[in-house]
């Protein structure tokens, strides 16, 4: 039987099927499985999400060689081994699913970075460290799949240090969500979520939490061109893939989950940007 929250679970047989792992690691992005921050329409999916990860390693203010990082839902790696390279420090890499986490170890390896990036198989709603033992909390695109947002930012608070930064970004739902929430139910269903967090959510529990300095820069226009971009690709390459790596009926779930997105994104109920906080020493 699972150690896991039901809703823990349904993300981890998500992430570790071989369907979903094809797709995420050959279509979304490769090392970066998160929205993307695009110069214009052509630009390739992995250049712009390369580009969220250096605008968001750019925005650390306390990050240097002796910082002890953990990236919440660090997937293939990507952004952890840029921190790391990018500042000299240690990163922690905790996810959920093992077969992304293999992959994460093996590009460690590659890379030359093993030593630098340590890869943990676990759950960010009971993060196996002890209390303040992070300089630094990353996150990027995976706390939407959480059934406990409150418990993780507790977590959260519970193993930065005094003056401990934090940086993420997830995909939200407006604040003001309520008579257009039934609106929200095919992105939802797409990775069977009850609900998303929302800026407001956050700024408000991450204040009652003891943090200060909480700003969110809303960059939310990207998130319908993302899932559009990739959407697109998945139709360029729709024979390829299904012929050889990854299910049809997964592809057309996808297919469709995707244009719900685009459909709820530009019609402004979803939110994406960097939230940015500091725990008050
Ligand atoms: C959209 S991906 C983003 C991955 C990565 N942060 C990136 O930007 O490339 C979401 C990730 O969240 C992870 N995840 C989901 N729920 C989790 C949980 N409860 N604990 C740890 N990781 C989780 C999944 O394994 C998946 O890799």
């Amino acid at each position: 039987m699972s150690e896991y929250s039901d809703v823990v679970e349904t993300a981890r047989s998500y992430y570790n099927s071989e369907d979903a792992d094809n797709f995420y690691f050959n279509v979304w992005g490769g090392e970066d499985i998160h929205i993307g921050l695009y110069k214009d329409e052509q630009e390739p999916i992995r250049d712009a999400s390369r580009r969220t990860v250096a605008e968001l390693a750019d925005r650390l203010e306390t990050a240097g060689p002796d910082s002890e990082v953990i990236d919440l839902g660090g997937a293939y790696g990507g952004s952890p081994r840029y921190v790391a390279g990018q500042y000299g420090c240690h990163v922690v890499s905790l996810n959920l699913s093992e077969v992304q986490n293999r992959r994460a170890r093996q590009q460690n390896e590659e890379y030359g970075m093993a030593d630098k990036v340590t890869v943990v198989d676990g759950d960010f709603e009971n993060v196996p460290y002890d209390d303040n033992s992070f300089d630094i909390v990353w996150s990027q695109d995976s706390f939407l799949h959480s059934g406990n947002r409150l418990a993780v930012l507790k977590e959260i608070e519970r193993v930065l240090k005094p003056g401990g930064e934090l940086l993420f970004t997830d995909p939200m739902q407006e604040d003001n969500i309520a008579q257009d929430a039934e609106k929200l139910q095919p992105v939802l269903k797409r990775l069977s979520l009850d609900t998303l967090g929302s800026p407001g959510f956050y700024q408000q529990e991450l204040a009652q939490l003891g943090f200060e300095h909480i700003e969110f820069d809303d960059k939310s226009d990207q998130l319908p061109r993302h899932y559009g971009r990739v959407r697109e690709e998945l139709l360029s390459r729709y024979d390829e893939l299904t012929g050889t790596r990854i299910g049809k009926d997964y592809v057309d779930s996808m297919l469709e989950g995707l244009a719900a997105w685009v459909e709820a994104g530009k019609a402004g109920l979803l939110r994406w940007g960097f939230i940015h906080a500091r725990l008050k020493q």
